[in-house]
């Protein structure tokens, strides 16, 4: 079954625990949590001390995105915050470096994910398919919420499916961006398994209906 992972860079970060519990007993699977350092991307959003906290008031699933640039330098301080996948950008350093981040996250006994930007291409997560547990496919130039689908992403998004297919089928395909009923449908139809979603559930008055009609049910 389609999983939905509300981004919590749209909900209200005064009550952010309430938030959480809410989208919780609404049917989230995950909550994505956006990390934007102002370098890698042009907003700067929240960070460890946030995750930590996130940790201490919820057992749901942590999906961290780092949009930030070397993350290898941080990815274990994300593990002990309380991640449970971190997310590094293909872009954001040399596949060295990545290879080593990812080793480092799989080490503390965490999930390990890869993102691609909308401009790279679906060949590019082939180093670190064999290795990682999720793709994450932007469906929207990465640093804010709110911002419309890329539909020319969708042969992307079947290019990385068939990859995984063939080198790790165990691997999730998760994609964020842009995400509502009418383009969820089109990348559960490319491929995706996970659906990240901020604005078209933190933004809905009745939340259990939005991811309701986001799995298409
Ligand atoms: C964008 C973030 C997304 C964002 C999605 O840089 O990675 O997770 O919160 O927001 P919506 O669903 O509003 O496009
Ligand atoms: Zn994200």
């Amino acid at each position: 079954m389609l999983k939905i992972a509300p981004s919590i860079l749209a909900a209200d970060f005064a009550r952010l625990g309430q938030e959480v519990d809410d989208v919780r007993a609404a049917g989230a699977d995950y909550i994505h949590f956006d990390v934007m350092d102002g370098c890698f991307v042009p907003n700067i959003s929240f960070g460890l001390p946030v995750l930590q906290s996130l940790r201490r008031a919820t057992d749901l699933f942590l999906d961290v995105h780092l949009m930030i640039e070397r993350p290898g330098r941080y990815v274990e301080r994300f593990c002990q915050a309380g991640a449970d996948l971190v997310n590094v950008h293909v872009e954001a350093g040399s596949t060295e470096e990545l290879l080593k981040a990812i080793e480092a996250v799989k080490a503390l006994g965490k999930k390990a994910g890869v993102t691609l930007k909308p401009a790279t291409g679906a060949e590019a997560i082939e180093p670190f398919l064999p290795l990682i547990d999720l793709i994450l496919v932007m469906t929207v130039e990465p640093g804010s919420g709110g911002q419309s689908f890329m539909l020319d992403q969708l042969p992307k998004i079947a290019a990385v499916r068939e990859r995984i297919e063939r080198l790790n089928p165990a691997c999730e395909l998760e994609v964020d961006g842009g995400i509502t009923p009418s383009t969820a449908a089109l990348a559960k139809a490319a491929g995706a398994n996970v659906l990240v979603s901020g604005s078209a559930v933190f933004g809905a008055a009745d939340r259990r209906a939005a991811i309701r009609a986001l799995r298409g049910a």
